[in-house]
């Protein structure tokens, strides 16, 4: 099982982080391959929280090769910050590796988002304003910033010069910010330079070795299926694609290199954002799930919305991303609810059902879920281990689960530290192989 891909089933956050640093224990190498630091995946270890928004999740494990893909967009600010966080606290990050193909996110990036956010108005889309959207948007432009050219002071400034000519009419507003000063940027950006270069590489070369050596190596999602820029709810999605097939593309890899797809889903569903929610909650029983999950993002702070299991979305995220197994995170979380609802189809304008996921923009705007409704259960299921310890409902819960998506699941989320987990029989070679690299 040399390549395995773990992609967000949902809307982001879905507890990607935890996973891939629980698998991780079995592979020799880790690659984030899309987005940047919209991205905050936690992990919990030994009662420690971790939060990274750059960092692939295996770098919490010694020695081990940890990659920024091509297709990751770099904050070399949020990076060098990370970077210097992580050594604080003991951690050992000379097995990191960032590909001098990635995109850099840039001062007048950030502004173009916030500026362009405000514009909207009412109709903002709700990103990180991290700046993502516009480094994307470069990219495509071909006006970008490259890891690469940080290495060259001459080289930087000249693209810098290019990429800000077609901007200058966005940028009226902050003409005076002494971020935008050429001189200022082209310094502080060959700083960053010439901190990380160290780390710079071909990392499409160093992971295909890996590969080509029968090494098992994981790539890591971040954001989530509906995110998609293609095939999520368009336009409040982000400016990547989270979706499994990117894996190939942001890491520089070729598609017969994949052999597992993993799906993470909580066990019901949040958005941070703007954009249709099919099965979003509101009043009191939305805020109770609220706190019981913790549901503020990791990122940004803000509240996520959050709502019951859309069937219907994870259905289409199995098809979309070809998902071999499903990790269903935060079942802990359902814990003392007398009934669950799983929506298994929508109810869009006119009264018409939907059971497939809806192409149309406006037909998702007005979608509502079909619910079926499932026997809750009232026990704490936190220190459960295996799924025979497991209340029968919630076996049922994940059975109707299984049965709806038809992808098995692997693994279950009971808590938020990296041992509160069950394995199924589904997930229980994936495990061997995780427990034999510890043993061994
Ligand atoms: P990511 O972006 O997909 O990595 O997810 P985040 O880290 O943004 O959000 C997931 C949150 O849920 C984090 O606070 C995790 O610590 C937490 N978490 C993950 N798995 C579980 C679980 O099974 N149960 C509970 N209660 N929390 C979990
Ligand atoms: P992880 O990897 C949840 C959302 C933003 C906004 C939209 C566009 O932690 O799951 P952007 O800044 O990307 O242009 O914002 O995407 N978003 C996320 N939501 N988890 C994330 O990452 C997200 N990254 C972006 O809230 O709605
Ligand atoms: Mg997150």
């Amino acid at each position: 099982m040399p390549g395995l891909v773990i992609i967000g089933a949902q809307w982001g956050d879905e507890g990607k982080g935890k996973i891939t640093d629980l698998l991780a224990e079995g592979a020799d190498v880790v690659v984030r391959f899309q987005g940047g630091n919209n991205a905050g995946h936690t992990i919990v270890r030994n009662g420690e929280t971790w939060k990274l928004h750059l960092m692939p999740s295996g770098i919490l494990h010694p020695n081990k090769l940890c990659v920024i893909g091509n297709g990751v967009v770099i904050d070399p600010k949020v990076l060098t910050d990370e970077l210097d966080e992580l050594r604080r606290r003991g951690v050992d990050t000379g097995a990191l590796r960032i590909s001098a193909n990635a995109h850099l996110i840039m001062p007048y990036h950030m502004l173009l988002d916030h500026a362009g956010e405000m514009r909207l108005g009412k109709l903002e889309i709700g990103t990180t304003r991290r700046g993502i959207g516009p480094c994307y948007a470069d990219k495509a432009a071909r006006l970008g910033i490259r890891v690469q050219d940080l290495l060259d002071e001459k080289i930087l400034k000249k693209k810098i010069v290019a990429a800000l000519e077609p901007k200058r009419l966005g940028l009226r507003d902050f003409a005076k910010d002494p971020q935008l000063d050429l001189q200022t940027m082209t310094e502080e950006y060959l700083t960053y330079g010439h901190r990380i270069k160290q780390y710079i590489t071909d990392t499409s070369k160093l992971v295909c070795d890996h590969l080509d050596r029968g090494e098992m190596v994981l790539f890591e999602g971040a954001q989530g299926t509906l995110l998609d820029i293609d095939h999520g709810t368009y336009p409040f999605v982000t400016s990547s694609n989270p979706i499994a097939g990117s894996a190939c593309i942001g890491a520089g890899v070729g598609p017969k290199d994949i052999d597992e797809i993993w799906g993470i889903t909580k066990a019901y569903s949040t958005r941070v954002g703007a954009g249709p929610f099919p099965t979003e909650l509101d009043g009191p029983m939305a805020a109770d799930l609220r706190e019981r999950g913790h549901e503020y993002g990791t990122t940004t702070g803000r509240e996520r919305r959050v709502g019951w299991l859309d069937l219907v979305a994870l259905r289409y995220a199995a098809r979309i991303n070809s998902l071999t197994a499903l990790a269903l995170t935060k079942l802990d979380v359902l814990s003392g609810q007398e009934r669950l609802l799983v929506a298994t189809a929508y109810r869009g304008p006119e009264d018409a059902e939907f059971d497939h996921f809806p192409y149309h923009q406006t037909v998702l705007h007005h979608a509502s879920g079909i619910y079926q409704e499932l026997p809750g259960w009232e026990e704490d299921i936190s220190a459960c281990r295996s799924e025979d310890e497991l209340p029968q409902a919630a076996r049922d819960y994940l059975r109707f689960i299984e049965e709806f998506v038809k992808v098995p699941i692997a693994l279950i989320g009971v808590g938020p530290g990296r041992d509160e987990v069950i394995w199924t029989k589904a997930g229980a070679a994936t495990h061997a192989g995780s427990t034999a690299a510890l043993a061994g």
